[in-house]
């Protein structure tokens, strides 16, 4: 099971991501924290997709930018009202330079385990760091591992079952690259069946920490959500906070300037679009 493009899940997912996913409980108050947590801004979001995040807070008075492997997605975004006013650059977010600074930089709903290795996950999180101001803070939303929902490496899950429509979730699990190549399957009388695919390289808190760690930032706060609850064994999701140290002295690459460009950016090291 090997890697897969960036664009691939935004371009599958772009035409039903909003009925899926556009009013996830807790939107609200990740919206809430998210301000809080950036200040006066300016905030980079990471996998900005439709702006189901990026729209309210930027309607909070906040400038807000965006980076997104998917056109398809941005596009979604574009077609919302004062969608148009958020700059967003299309390419992939672990290989991306853009040439300013955040108070806050945020990658949320697991979009960081979109990334297909460590590799590119640890240059995403030194990316992030890179960009963020003195003091600025780095802020991932992700799930923690259950691995005991796989059987002998595989699940398959009925997740929606009306007259209208079954969604099953079909997956495999490998252990050692902590990838899980998965596709809903929705199968329908009226228009068959069709196939979205969610693969992912998964990460456990403590992998995080390590990768903002060497990317040189502090760990600062975990909650289990957005309402800022108190983290502990049982929590099935992560909100971690990770914090650039006032005055260490590294700053932003130059490279490709933020905006909107529909140009996949050129890449760093080897992946690309
Ligand atoms: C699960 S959606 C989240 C969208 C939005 N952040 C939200 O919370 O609703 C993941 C988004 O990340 C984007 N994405 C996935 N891999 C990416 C990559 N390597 N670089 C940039 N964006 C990526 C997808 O195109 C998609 O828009």
């Amino acid at each position: 099971m090997g890697e897969w493009p960036a664009a691939e899940y935004g371009d599958a997912w772009a035409a039903v991501y909003d009925e899926r996913h556009g009013d996830l409980p807790g939107t609200g108050d990740a919206v809430e924290t998210l301000a809080r947590l950036a200040g006066a801004g300016p905030v980079l979001e990471l996998g900005i997709g439709t702006g189901r995040l990026a729209l309210p807070l930027a309607a909070r008075g906040l400038e807000v930018h965006g980076v997104d492997a998917s056109a398809p997605m941005v596009d979604r975004l574009r077609a919302k009202p004062r969608g148009d006013s958020i700059p967003v650059t299309i390419g992939d977010m672990a290989s991306l330079t853009l040439d300013r600074t955040f108070s806050l930089v945020f990658v949320a709903f697991n979009t960081l385990f979109n990334l297909p290795s460590q590799e590119a996950q640890v240059r995403c999180i030194a990316g992030a760091a890179a960009h963020l101001a003195p003091g600025g803070r780095f802020v991932v939303e992700a799930f923690v591992p259950d691995l005991g929902r796989f059987d002998r490496g595989q699940a398959v899950r009925a997740t929606d079952v009306t007259e209208a429509h079954v969604v099953l979730e079909i997956a495999r699990h490998d252990p050692v690259v902590q990838r899980v190549h998965s596709a809903r399957v929705v199968v329908t009388p009226t228009d068959g069946i069709r196939m979205l695919p969610v693969n992912i390289r998964y990460a456990w808190p403590a992998e995080v920490d390590l990768m903002a760690r060497l990317a040189g930032l502090e760990h600062e706060e975990r909650w289990s959500g957005w309402q800022r609850q108190p983290f502990d064994e049982s929590s099935r999701q992560h909100v971690s906070v990770y914090r650039r140290p006032a005055g260490d002295g590294h700053a932003a690459q130059p490279g490709v300037r933020a905006g909107r460009s529909r140009r996949p950016v050129p890449p760093i090291a080897t992946e690309g679009l």
